[in-house]
């Protein structure tokens, strides 16, 4: 068979296989979890009831590149997916930017909203040197082993959609055609899009997307699709009664018959019709039945004729011309400003067309979330992933936003992505702990810190006369090791030994809910300065970190009043500030109210030390861009509960907070 190959593809005669890690997913959120389900999952039910798939199914959102997710995903879902649509980037460069909106400021009568451009991280940047680096080579790599896994994850009878254009959709033909099978390869579909108008003057204006589909084996599910009649169709219906309007079909076909159907019925002799005879195309009895139901017609030579209703009527077989889908604009109500973002009435066409209630979709480009939101309406379970933060928050509010949206998760792989790159990066045939000095020395080195190797066990570092604590990749950075850096960070001054005495900057993957205020009580009664903040993504990925400034923020700060009255507690949310990041100074400036960074937030009323039940939220859309900023909940016990409140910013980047509460109802 003929081949298309790129370099990269063979290493030693061998094709160039996908890696193949399964790293174990971490639930941080459930959101629509009702409080049963919840305790049920918690354990406490476990040995009464027999659990069954349907019961225990979370649809699930995950944040991560396909890189990892797609082989994790295997372990449990090899064999089992029904329908995978993905809609990769293709459109060089513009997938990882995104608009991002201020809103007005709420104590202030003019309209001050503003939007700017967000910039891809350098993790983004990293994705897209991992598709694009190599040009046309390392994108077909890049596309063949994705392929290569999402094809495992397929059922027998499952189907993929791969959404491409001019750019790349004949080379990607090629890689499907070779990974699923010429003989499997089912349509392509031209989907008219918007003309785009560039190049003009030399070619002809580009109005199209193709969307090649495939199944696994030739027994795949595929449920007929109609669409409408063309007015001209339409006018063929041109007689009316009260039912409606309604054309004619013969009752008759060419030839003699000698049973019953060639028998004269209503004085009509079918035999002695036409040039060789005729015979009836329904049974005397049938033809009774039409008659008395008012559906024949006797036309002028007084012949019956079949009505067929326009409202009983299909409409025509879709074909693999889709040009009846309109691409969204930013006034559409569908809109959720993502650049990319496809129209939901192609998704519903192609799951309702290779799929049945109840079967799981996914697609590991989600993006704005088009073809989980479009499943979650369509009755179908849904897995999803994608790399972007801002296209995972923009999602998560677009699912809450479908009325009664079922429960679904929040995942990632956190902890263990870190874990692999530590074992990967700063394996030490010495032992356990020179790897975790490499480890650590490689942090104060990125953060331009001088390691310290004088051993203590929580300062690590020193930089511009503050000390470094480097937090593990295992487990947040807790009060636990904000008292004992303190207390080493006293030994070390007490003995004479300090090289800093100004603080000390606590550097972590993860922090402990309740850093900020326990830092604050911590810090302040021993006399110490304390800052945290965040070891960004982008250390793991080697060529981000080659390429230079790595930029550690400060955590975003987070003040909330809590009002308890009997059984009833109010959180406010009072001010909030997050670290200059990667917003424009222009764009600061224009911020003139605090609570215009908060985009979204979300409470868990009683949190149980395992994973964040979004259990309240509020959050800006197109339509109603106002934000609450008080939420409340009536408890049904007395009792001591953990409140946990997350804000999400405009970035789509989150701060959580904890708050302790006692409810005395009554007293
Ligand atoms: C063309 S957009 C998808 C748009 C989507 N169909 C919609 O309707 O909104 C492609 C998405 O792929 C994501 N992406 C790119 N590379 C990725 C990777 N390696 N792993 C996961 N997601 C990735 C981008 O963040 C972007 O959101």
């Amino acid at each position: 068979m003929t081949e298309l190959t790129w370099d990269g593809k063979y290493k030693d005669g061998k094709k160039t296989a996908p890696i193949r890690i399964a790293l174990p997913f971490q639930t941080i959120e459930t959101v629509n979890e009702s409080a049963a389900d919840r305790e049920r999952r918690l354990g406490s039910f476990l040995n009464q009831r027999q659990e069954t798939e349907d019961v225990d199914w979370r649809n699930r959102l995950i944040w991560g590149d396909k890189k990892y997710v797609l082989p994790s995903l295997l372990a449990e879902f090899a064999g089992k997916v029904n329908l995978i649509y993905i809609d990769p980037p293709f459109n060089v460069g513009s997938d990882f930017s995104f608009t991002a909106t201020i809103a007005d400021n709420p104590e202030t009568e003019e309209d001050e909203t503003a939007t700017f451009v967000k910039q891809p991280s350098i993790i983004e940047q990293k994705a897209y040197r991992d598709t694009w680096g190599k040009g046309l080579d390392s994108y077909l790599q890049w596309f063949y082993e994705t392929v290569v896994l999402l094809r495992e994850l397929l059922a027998e009878d499952g189907s993929i959609y791969v959404h491409l254009d001019w750019h790349v959709g004949h080379y990607a033909k090629a890689v499907l055609d070779e990974v699923f099978g010429y003989e499997n390869f089912r349509n392509e579909i031209v989907w008219k899009r918007s003309a785009i108008a560039t190049n003009v003057k030399t070619q002809y204006r580009n109005s199209h997307d193709v969307l090649l589909f495939y199944s696994k084996s030739n027994q795949n599910n595929f449920n007929v699709q109609y669409g409408e009649y063309s007015e001209s169709s339409k006018s063929h219906y041109n007689k009316k009664d009260e039912k409606g309007y309604y054309r004619t079909v013969p009752l008759m076909a060419s030839g003699r018959t000698n049973g019953v159907s060639g028998q004269p019925w209503r004085g009509v002799d079918v035999a002695n019709r036409g040039k060789n005879g005729m015979h009836w195309l329904k049974s005397p009895d049938e033809l009774e039945r039409l008659d008395n139901e008012k559906l024949i017609y006797w036309n002028k030579e007084k012949i019956p004729e079949l009505k067929y209703y326009l409202e009983e009527a299909k409409g025509v077989y879709v074909s693999d011309l889709w040009d009846d889908i309109v691409v969204i604009n930013s006034m559409a109500i569908e809109s959720v400003s993502y650049a990319t973002q496809k129209p939901e009435a192609l998704l519903q066409r192609i799951i309702k067309a290779s799929s049945n209630e109840g079967d799981l979709i996914f697609d590991c480009f989600c993006g704005s979330g088009t073809t989980a939101a479009t499943a979650e309406k369509l009755n179908r379970r849904w897995i999803t992933c994608d790399l972007g933060r801002f296209a995972i928050h923009t999602s998560r509010k677009r699912f809450l936003g479908i009325p009664n949206v079922r429960p679904f998760i929040m995942q990632n792989l956190g902890k263990y992505e870190r874990q692999q790159w530590i074992q990967a990066e700063f394996d030490n045939p010495q032992g356990r702990l020179q790897q975790e000095k490499a480890y650590k020395d490689f942090i104060c080195d990125l953060y331009h810190a001088k390691s310290l190797d004088n051993g203590y066990a929580y300062i690590h570092g020193v930089k511009a006369g503050r000390m470094i604590h480097v937090g593990g990749v295992e487990a947040p950075i807790t009060s636990e090791d904000i008292k004992k850096a303190i207390l080493e960070f006293w030994q070390m001054v007490g003995k004479e030994k300090a090289v800093a005495t100004n603080g000390i900057d606590f550097l972590g993957w993860d922090f402990a809910f309740d850093i900020n205020e326990t830092a604050a009580q911590v810090a302040e009664s021993n006399k110490v300065n304390v800052k945290f903040k965040k070891i960004p993504r982008e250390v793991l990925e080697k060529k981000a970190v080659e390429q230079g400034d790595i930029k550690f923020y400060e955590l975003a700060s987070l003040d909330i009043k809590a009002k308890t009255q009997k059984e009833r507690l109010a959180v406010t949310l009072e001010k909030f500030i997050i670290p200059p990041d990667d917003v424009p100074e222009d764009v600061r400036e224009s911020i003139t109210h605090w609570s215009q960074w908060v985009d979204y937030w979300a409470v868990d009323w009683d949190y149980k030390d395992d994973t964040f039940h979004n259990q309240w939220q509020s959050y800006r859309t197109k339509q109603n861009p106002k934000i609450e900023l008080t939420a409340n909940n009536h408890y049904e016990k007395n009792g001591c509960y953990t409140v946990l409140v997350k804000v999400i910013d405009i970035l789509g980047n989150d701060t959580t907070k904890v708050l302790r509460i006692e409810i005395k109802n009554g007293e």
